[in-house]
């Protein structure tokens, strides 16, 4: 028998690939692995497409026998077990080389009832059915990508409220968190739990622009920033100049529809393209609306002097984001803003500044605005400073300020924000790893429910707090009873989820259950014993593995009848 699994990745379709052959888990050498045999193992974990197999102990290094076997697929076998294979019993790899796979769990992705094949209902298919997405968890980054991966350009607009007709079937749960320049919508983060229900009068629309790319921006945080280059004749190409001004940036801007040019510059010499080139030398009025409407060389003509790579910052890239906070809803606030990464100063910084972030953000709104870098101080710029938003701008930057970059503080000042769709988990009135399940939800402390909980659920739980891969359920009150809102029931986690965050549940509710019903939880595997330094597996110095650590046993009191039970 032949079982692919994925472990250490942030979900049960992606990590380590590990084959059990017989009753041995086995890893795999990243020279013998490919993205067919990719394919064949995402798709009987059924983890939708591969799609991609970064090497290199990408998800940790493995333990135990490295596989000797190469397995030859073609990509459409539906085991890995028809996949022929051959013996490689004399390479040499190492852990440091263990293969791994990405793949997605949302096997299809198709936009229904548009004018044209690049607009309509959002439709994805999970686990082979097919279902849409509730506009209130949909946003343009997450358009943008699905536009992308359908070869539609980019996100026009995302109208929701049924705006391209009801779907039937599920309305998903699941919340796509995406920056916008992934490539497809399996790379970006997923969450379930506490999800509000949603009708098919709300289902998420897309509008892409459909339109074949010809002007694209490489290597920036988004597809509004980056190094230039243009399609000519079906060929990508690099675009360069040695006078490029921001009259040539407008007009890439515009093009692109990325709003106005912040920026105009040349790429270092180390980071410069390769490939052919596409333009030498380009000269705009600034008005164009598009590059090849200015004056331009192609290389065939002369300029051959010419090698200098272009590239700009439209308006379009500021992004913001929360850093530091252990999750994306909670931490210090960073701007992106003319190419660069830049922190906001808590000079008046209040709720309602705060509340714009966490609204921007699809984080809910502010429970807390942090003063004094309660995050830790940031690097680069300051970019705003003195930041008075009336709470209905719809970005950071629309708000009142100084102006950008202008400030009179240090980092030691940064602001940040807590915002109440931040997450966390812990165990309560016992040790690290049994106790009372609580979970952080709109700034507070509740419980977790416990009907159902099965296994799957336990599991991913113990191992969010590391302490180890399995728990149980307490059956009595051991550990006494909250006092806080019984924050969400009915958690269904499978095998396809990587974390509990992903698992569909009931909305997240003040009094989800009665107190009886607390879950209260104590994870196993997490405490391991071993002998060290005694030049054999059975003498040594008492270590103890808890929470993932090694540790030592304290000789206080120690006599025979411990060493006994050791
Ligand atoms: C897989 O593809 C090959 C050609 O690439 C074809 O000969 C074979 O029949 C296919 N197998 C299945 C199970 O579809
Ligand atoms: C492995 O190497 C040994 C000696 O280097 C050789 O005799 C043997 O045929 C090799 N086996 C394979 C499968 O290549
Ligand atoms: C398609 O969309 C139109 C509105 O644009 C709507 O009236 C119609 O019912 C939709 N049809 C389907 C099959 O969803
Ligand atoms: C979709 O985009 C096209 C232009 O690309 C525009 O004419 C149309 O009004 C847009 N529709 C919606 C619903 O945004
Ligand atoms: C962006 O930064 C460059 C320097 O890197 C500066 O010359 C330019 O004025 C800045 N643009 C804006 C809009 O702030
Ligand atoms: C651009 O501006 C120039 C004058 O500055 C004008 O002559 C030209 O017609 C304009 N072109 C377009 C496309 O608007
Ligand atoms: C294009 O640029 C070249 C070189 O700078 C110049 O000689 C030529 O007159 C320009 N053509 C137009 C139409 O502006
Ligand atoms: C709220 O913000 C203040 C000011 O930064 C900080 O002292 C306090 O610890 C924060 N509270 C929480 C729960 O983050
Ligand atoms: C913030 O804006 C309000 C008006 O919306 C104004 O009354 C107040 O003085 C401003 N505060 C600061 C610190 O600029
Ligand atoms: C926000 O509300 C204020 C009044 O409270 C109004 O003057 C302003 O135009 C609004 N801004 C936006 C972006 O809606
Ligand atoms: C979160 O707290 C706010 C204010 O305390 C309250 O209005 C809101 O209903 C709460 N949300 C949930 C889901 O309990
Ligand atoms: C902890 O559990 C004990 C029972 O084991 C209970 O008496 C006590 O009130 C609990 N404390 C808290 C803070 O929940």
């Amino acid at each position: 028998h032949i079982k692919p699994r994925l472990v250490g990745g942030d979900s049960a379709c992606s990590g380590r690939v590990e084959i059990l052959h017989g009753n041995t888990w086995t890893t795999v050498c990243d020279a013998h692995f490919d993205l067919n045999i990719a394919s064949v193992i995402c798709n009987e974990l059924q983890c939708g497409i591969a799609l991609s197999t970064p090497g290199g102990a990408h998800f940790g290094e493995g333990e135990g026998l490295i596989g000797t076997e190469e397995f030859q697929c073609v990509g459409n076998e539906s085991l890995l077990f028809s996949c022929p294979r051959i013996s490689r019993v004399n390479q040499t790899c190492s852990h440091t080389k263990d293969a791994g796979v990405t793949c997605s769990r949302h096997t299809g992705f198709r936009l229904v009832n548009g004018s044209s094949a690049c607009s309509g209902r959002v439709e994805i298919q999970v686990l082979g059915a097919w279902g849409t997405v509730c506009d209130s968890r949909w946003d343009l980054p997450d358009a943008n990508v699905l536009c992308h991966q359908l070869d539609c350009g980019f996100a026009v607009s995302a109208p929701g409220g049924g705006y391209f007709g009801k779907g039937t079937g599920s309305v998903w749960t699941d919340t796509f968190h995406c920056k916008g320049t992934e490539p497809h919508l399996g790379h970006c983060p997923v969450t379930a739990l506490g999800a509000s229900q949603c009708s098919h009068d709300n289902d998420a629309g897309v509008n892409c622009s459909g339109r074949w790319e010809s002007l694209r921006l490489w290597n920036g945080e988004s597809r509004c920033d980056g190094r230039v280059e243009i399609s000519l004749r079906g060929v990508w190409g690099r675009v360069l100049d040695e006078q490029w001004d921001m009259n040539d940036a407008s007009v890439v801007c515009r093009q692109l529809q990325c709003g106005v040019a912040e920026k105009a510059y040349n790429i270092p010499k180390s980071e410069q393209g390769t490939g052919p080139v596409g333009l030498r030398r380009v000269q705009c009025a600034g008005n164009e609306t598009r590059l090849t409407l200015c004056n331009i060389s192609t290389p065939e003509t002369d300029q051959a002097g010419i090698a200098e790579d272009v590239a700009v910052v439209c308006s379009g890239s500021r992004q913001i984001r929360l850093v530091d906070g252990a999750g994306r809803c909670a931490g210090r606030v960073e701007i992106y803003y003319n190419g660069t990464w830049g922190t906001v100063c808590d000079d008046a910084w209040e709720l309602p500044d705060s509340n714009v972030v966490c609204k921007q953000l699809g984080c809910g709104y502010a429970i807390n605005a942090t003063v004094s870098a309660h995050y830790g101080p940031g690097s680069g710029p300051i970019w705003l400073d003195d930041v008075n938003c009336s709470g209905n701008e719809s970005d950071l930057w629309g708000c009142p300020s100084r102006g950008w970059g202008q400030h009179n503080c240090r980092h030691k000042d940064d602001a940040g924000v807590l915002c109440s769709e931040f997450t966390d988990l812990r165990l309560v009135n016992g040790s690290d790893c049994a106790g009372r399940l609580e979970v952080f939800y709109n700034g507070t402390w509740g419980s977790v429910c416990s009907s159902p909980m099965d296994s799957v659920t336990m599991a991913l739980i113990c191992k969010h707090l590391d302490c180890g891969d399995a728990g149980s359920l307490l059956n009595d009150s051991t550990h006494g009873s909250g006092s806080g809102p019984t924050w969400v029931d009915g958690v269904r986690c499978n095998e396809q989820h990587s974390s509990l965050w992903q698992c569909p549940s009931d909305p997240w509710k003040p009094q989800s259950c009665n107190r009886v019903e607390e879950t209260h939880l104590s994870c196993q595997g997490a405490d391991e014993l071993r002998l060290a330094d005694g030049g054999s597996p059975c003498a040594g110095r008492v270590e103890v593995k808890h929470n993932d650590q090694w540790g030592t046993v304290c000789d206080d009191g120690w006599n025979m009848k411990d060493a006994g039970v050791v």
